[in-house]
């Protein structure tokens, strides 16, 4: 993936931009930055806009979960994240210490490592959580398979676990790390806090050439044949093609690709949800009479993909449209979250040149940002504010058995042998990083671009900060584990004041984009029902959900609803993480604040 093909930018670049342009250290505007494209897509793919369009879909679609209630933005509703409250604690992925189940994160819960000298690494703990705040997935159930037209999957729920149950009534299971946004991830080689979204797509899983499988089947002369994908710049791919079968994330477990397009080929897209004639991608197909789209996904599919992917007659034994779904699935919504770019940030119109864009503050958090003291652009280079971009993990003089070179980084959030980040083994056991030293991957992470931080807490692989002033303590007492080896660099020497910490958060808040912030195009979007707890008659006896007889252990869920919005965005901004812990925000002042309920029915 060395060398890799990158398109020119797309976007219109600034006049006066480039690095240095606005004096920022070096540091280009993001719209100088071009967008990575795979250079073999047209083997693939007939039309861009149709594609765009079927990804959006996908993503938003509850019924693509095994409950028909689980979209991938059910994860990554909020900025391209998640800032749930309750329901979200998870086991870090090493230990089994498993949390009370639908428990609600208060303020006093953070950080998850507390000291009685914040400013002290070396003072004494005064609490340890040892968890990790994740996202709530779906009920722990087994496949067995899917009923054309129905919008949930067949299975029963699996009995008899501790973890995610109370009193033998199953609770969602929660993921083991923390949701990152996928706003801006489009930029990373590999994604995934561990980078196990291989940068190469394979059509079915997220790990690239480690599969030597022959996942798709292509019609040609006439003949069905098997064939093998290998994509490269499709890191997106890869990633969006683990949750949809993943038995925590979305799926019961034993789910395979036919079956979900089995089924989402027999469902109205999005018939669940509402999306609005002014949606920036969807608009134009939305259902003016009720929910969901006009159009079918076998029409998009067919619109996107050159037909050699999906033309062959349906058989008895075989049905290719059904048998590619993991290829659709991954190239589209990789193409729609290639749009979702937040490169008009006062910080970008700052670097363009506008030297008012920025407060004294802010350019003071600036100064600090890539000031030696504070060490930040060790780590977090660029427009992207990671080092894991393409342009600064390809760039020529990188040293391919380095974690660091490919922005990955060990900060001392947590202890080694909690989670081995990309030290660990891909889905088919093999390494996924090859350090030139022995162990020099272990305990490393992905460092995460910047970019509208202000709404994506809690913060770091383990959800352990609430706060952007809790992160920046973390950093100033120079992480909260150093010892085990693979820190940094720079971390022991971090030394910011208490100005300097405040520069930097206001610096921070300052890479979010407006079109986030109010969720205009292209971060507008579908309506979305988005499991909010589960409801428990009183502390410890959850009531279970008595709607379908199949699924008897399952506690009801409580829904929050996450309104539609279009091209133009909302009237009130998204509330951060931290206002939903204080309750700021719950009169309308903020979109997001989890007041309005909701219920999944067609
Ligand atoms: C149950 C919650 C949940 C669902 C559903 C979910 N995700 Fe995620 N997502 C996560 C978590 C947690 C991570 C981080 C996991 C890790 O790194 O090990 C993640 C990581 C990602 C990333 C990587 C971002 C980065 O910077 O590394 C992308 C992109 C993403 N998800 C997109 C999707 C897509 C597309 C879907 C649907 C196919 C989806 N997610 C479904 C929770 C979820
Ligand atoms: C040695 C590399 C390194 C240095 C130096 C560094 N970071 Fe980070 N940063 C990371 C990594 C890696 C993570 C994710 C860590 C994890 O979750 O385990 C991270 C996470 C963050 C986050 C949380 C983002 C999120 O979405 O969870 C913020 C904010 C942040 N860093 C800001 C800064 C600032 C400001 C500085 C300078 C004071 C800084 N970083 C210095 C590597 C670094």
């Amino acid at each position: 993936m060395a060398g890799a093909t990158l398109a020119q930018a797309q976007r219109g670049g600034p006049g006066g931009g480039g690095p240095g342009g606005g004096g920022g250290a070096n540091i280009p505007s993001l719209r100088t930055v071009a967008v990575p494209v795979p250079p073999n897509l047209s083997t693939y793919v007939s039309d861009q806009t149709a594609l765009v369009a079927l990804g959006k879909a996908f993503f938003w679609d509850m019924q693509a979960g095994g409950d028909g209630r689980t979209a991938c933005a059910t994860c990554h509703f909020h900025a391209g994240a998640d800032h749930r409250l309750q329901n979200q604690l998870s086991s870090p992925v090493g230990l089994s210490n498993f949390p009370t189940p639908n428990a609600t994160l208060s303020v006093t819960d953070f950080p998850f490592h507390q000291l009685s000298n914040p400013a002290n690494n070396r003072s004494a703990v005064t609490s340890d959580r040892r968890q990790v705040a994740g996202s709530a997935g779906v009920v722990h159930r087994n496949f067995f398979d899917v009923t054309p037209g129905s919008t949930v999957d067949d299975g029963s729920d699996v009995a008899g676990e501790a973890a995610f149950s109370i009193g033998g009534i199953r609770t969602r299971q929660v993921t083991g790390r923390n949701a990152p946004s996928v706003i801006n991830a489009v930029f990373n080689v590999r994604n995934f806090w561990d980078g196990r979204a291989s940068n190469t797509f394979n059509g079915a899983n997220p790990f690239g050439a480690s599969d030597p499988a022959a996942n798709v089947l292509a019609w040609r002369n006439g003949a069905l044949v098997r064939e093998q994908v290998r994509i490269t710049n499709s890191s997106l791919a890869s990633q969006a093609v683990g949750p949809a079968l993943n038995a925590t994330e979305m799926s019961y477990d034993g789910r395979v690709w036919p079956k979900l397009g089995r089924k989402l080929l027999s469902l109205r897209p999005l018939a669940l949800q509402q999306v609005r004639t002014d949606d920036s991608v969807l608009g134009a197909l939305a259902n003016a009479a009720g929910n969901g789209l006009t159009s079918t996904y076998a029409a998009l599919i067919q619109a996107a993909f050159q037909p050699v992917w999906w033309s062959a007659p349906a058989t008895a034994e075989t049905n290719q449209m059904e048998s590619n779904f993991g290829l659709y699935w991954g190239l589209a919504i990789q193409a729609y979250e290639s749009t979702l770019i937040s490169d008009a940030t006062r910080v970008d119109q700052f670097l363009e040149g506008n030297r008012t864009a920025l407060t004294a503050l802010e350019q003071q958090g600036l100064a600090a940002f890539t000031d030696g003291g504070s060490q930040c652009t060790q780590c977090h280079q660029g427009a992207e504010f990671t080092g894991a971009s393409y342009t600064n993990a390809l760039r020529a003089n990188a040293n391919p058995g380095n974690p660091s070179d490919a922005g990955f980084f060990r900060t001392g959030v947590s202890q080694m042998a909690e989670d081995a980040g990309l030290g660990g083994n891909d889905g088919f056991g093999l390494p996924l990083f090859t350090p030139g030293q022995t162990g020099a991957a272990n305990g490393t992470f992905k460092a995460p671009g910047l970019r509208n931080a202000e709404f994506t807490g809690p913060y770091f692989h383990d959800g352990g900060q609430a706060t952007l002033e809790q992160v920046m303590a973390f950093y100033a007492r120079n992480g909260d584990f150093p010892a085990g080896g693979n820190l940094g660099p720079g971390i022991g020497r971090i030394r910011l004041s208490g100005a300097d910490q405040a520069a930097l958060v206001a610096f921070v808040k300052a890479l979010s984009d407006d079109r986030v912030r109010y969720e205009r195009a292209p971060f507008d979007h579908p309506s979305l029902c988005v499991p909010n707890g589960q409801v428990e008659l009183s502390p410890g006896v959850p009531q279970p959900d008595t709607s379908d007889p199949r699924f008897t252990l399952t506690a009801l869920d409580r829904f929050a609803l996450i309104p539609a919005s279009g091209a133009g965005g909302n009237a009130a901004p998204l509330q951060t993480f931290e206002e939903l812990l204080r309750g700021t925000g719950a009169d309308g002042s903020r979109a997001h604040a989890m007041t309005q309920s909701c219920s999944p029915q067609p």
